[in-house]
C-alpha cells in the first residue's frame, strides 16, 4: 500500500499486512542471495536508468518494486523515476546507494518529505486537518501517511483488493457510525475504483486510464474527493450526497462500457 488509494480484497488482515509492508518495507535480500530474475512478461518502466536495469535482475522485492512501479501514474505520465524518490547516483553504479548522492533507502520520513516536495497542495490539505503531525519530530505512525492511502510504487494503479474504507476502519473503530457521511464517501470511492480497475484489466494500453469520454468526469470527482479526504473534516451529509451520487453514476457508466467491450 501502497497502502494507497488502492482498493484491496476486503479483509482487515490483508490491509494490516499491506500497511506493515509499505511502512516498514521488507528486509532487502543480501546481494549474494540475488539470483537473476527469470524472464518475465511483467511490465518495465519507461526510463531505463541504472537503478531500473540493475534492480530488474537483483531478485525478489528488489525487482518487484520495478514491475510494480512500471504501471504507476508516476511512470506512465509523470516522468518520475526511482531516483526522484530514492535519490542515489544514476551515473556510477558503485555510488548508486551512497549518502553522498542523497540516497534514501527505505527511510519513511525522508520519503514523505519527497512526496511533499512535489505535492505541496495535498500536503497542506493534510496538514490543515486532524491527521496533521509535526513533521520536524519523529515519524508518527498514529496518523495515516501519504503511502497508507496511496501506496508507494503502485500510485495511481492500486491492486484490486485495496480499500480506502478499510484503511479508515483500521484506526477508527465505529467509523461507519461515527463518520457516516465520510464512510458513504469512502465506500462509493472504493466501488468507483473497483469499476475502474476492472475496466483497466481489459485494456491493452496501460496509458489509457479510464474510458476517454469519462475522463473529465473522473478527474472532477477525484478533485472533490481528494480535498475532502485529505482534510478529513466530517462534512455534512448534504455536501457529500451529491458527490456520492455522481460516483455511483460514474461507476455504473464505467461498468456498462466494460461489459459492452467484453461482448465485442
Ligand atoms: C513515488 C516515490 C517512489 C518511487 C518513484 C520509487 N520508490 Fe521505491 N520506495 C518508495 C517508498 C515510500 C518505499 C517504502 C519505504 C518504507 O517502507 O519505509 C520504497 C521502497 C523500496 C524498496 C524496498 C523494498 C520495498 O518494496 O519496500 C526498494 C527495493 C525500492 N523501493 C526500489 C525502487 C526502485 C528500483 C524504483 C524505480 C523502479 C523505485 N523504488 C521507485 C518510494 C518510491
Ligand atoms: C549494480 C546494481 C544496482 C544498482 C545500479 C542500483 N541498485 Fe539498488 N540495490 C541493489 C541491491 C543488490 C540491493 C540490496 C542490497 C543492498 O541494500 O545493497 C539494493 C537495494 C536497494 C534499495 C533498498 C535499500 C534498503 O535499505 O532496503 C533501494 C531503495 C534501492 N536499491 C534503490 C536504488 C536506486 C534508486 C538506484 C539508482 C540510483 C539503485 N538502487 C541502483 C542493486 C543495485
Ligand atoms: C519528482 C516529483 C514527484 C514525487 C517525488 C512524487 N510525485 Fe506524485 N506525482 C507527480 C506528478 C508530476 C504527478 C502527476 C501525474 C499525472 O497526473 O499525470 C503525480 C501524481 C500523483 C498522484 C495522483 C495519482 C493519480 O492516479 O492520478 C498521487 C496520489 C501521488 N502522485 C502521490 C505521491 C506520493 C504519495 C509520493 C511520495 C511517496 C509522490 N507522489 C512523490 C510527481 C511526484
Ligand atoms: C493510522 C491511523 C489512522 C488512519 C488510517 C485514519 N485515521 Fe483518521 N484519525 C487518526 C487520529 C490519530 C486522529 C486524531 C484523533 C484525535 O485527535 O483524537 C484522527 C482523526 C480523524 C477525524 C477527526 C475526528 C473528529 O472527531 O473530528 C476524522 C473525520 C478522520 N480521522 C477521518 C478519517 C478517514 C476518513 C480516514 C480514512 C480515509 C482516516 N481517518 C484514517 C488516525 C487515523
Ligand atoms: C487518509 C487517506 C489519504 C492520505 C493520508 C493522503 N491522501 Fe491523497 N488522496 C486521498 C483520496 C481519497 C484522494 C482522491 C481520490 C482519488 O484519487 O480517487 C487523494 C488524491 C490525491 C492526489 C490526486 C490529485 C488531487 O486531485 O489532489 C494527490 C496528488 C495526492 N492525493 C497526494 C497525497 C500526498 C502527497 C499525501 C501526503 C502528504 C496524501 N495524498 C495523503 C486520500 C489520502
Amino acid at each position: 500500500m501502497r497502502t494507497r488509494l488502492w482498493l484491496f480484497v476486503s479483509s482487515l488482515l490483508a490491509v494490516g499486512l499491506v500497511t506493515a509492508e509499505i511502512r516498514y518495507g521488507g528486509q532487502s535480500a543480501s546481494a549474494d542471495e540475488n539470483k537473476p530474475a527469470p524472464p518475465s512478461d511483467k511490465p518495465v518502466p519507461q526510463e531505463q536508468t541504472n537503478c531500473v536495469r540493475c534492480h530488474l535482475t537483483a531478485g525478489r522485492e528488489l525487482t518487484e518494486a520495478v514491475h510494480t512501479f512500471a504501471h504507476s501514474v508516476h511512470d506512465i505520465s509523470a516522468g518520475v523515476t526511482c531516483h526522484d524518490c530514492h535519490g542515489g547516483n544514476t551515473m556510477d553504479d558503485a555510488k548508486a546507494h551512497t549518502a553522498e548522492f542523497d540516497f534514501i533507502g527505505t527511510k519513511m520520513s525522508a520519503h514523505l518529505a519527497k512526496c511533499q516536495s512535489c505535492h505541496e497542495d495535498q500536503h497542506k490539505e493534510l496538514a490543515s486537518g486532524p491527521h496533521a503531525w509535526d513533521q520536524q519530530k519523529k515519524l508518527n505512525i498514529r496518523y495515516p501517511l501519504c503511502v497508507d492511502c496511496h501506496g508507494n510504487h503502485d500510485i495511481g494503479n492500486p491492486p484490486a483488493e485495496f480499500s480506502l474504507s478499510l484503511v479508515c476502519t483500521e484506526c477508527h473503530r465505529g467509523f461507519k457510525t461515527k463518520f457516516e457521511s465520510l464512510a458513504m464517501l469512502t465506500d462509493a470511492e472504493d466501488d468507483m475504483w473497483n469499476a475502474i480497475i476492472q475496466w483497466r484489466s481489459g485494456q491493452k494500453d496501460p496509458k489509457v486510464r479510464v474510458p476517454a469520454d469519462l475522463e473529465e468526469a473522473v478527474a472532477d470527482i477525484r478533485r472533490s474527493t481528494s480535498s475532502l479526504v485529505h482534510k478529513s473534516t466530517p462534512p455534512k451529509a448534504e455536501d457529500i450526497t451529491p458527490l456520492v451520487e455522481k460516483m455511483k453514476k460514474l461507476a455504473t457508466q464505467i461498468r456498462a462500457v466494460t461489459t459492452a467491450s467484453a461482448r465485442r
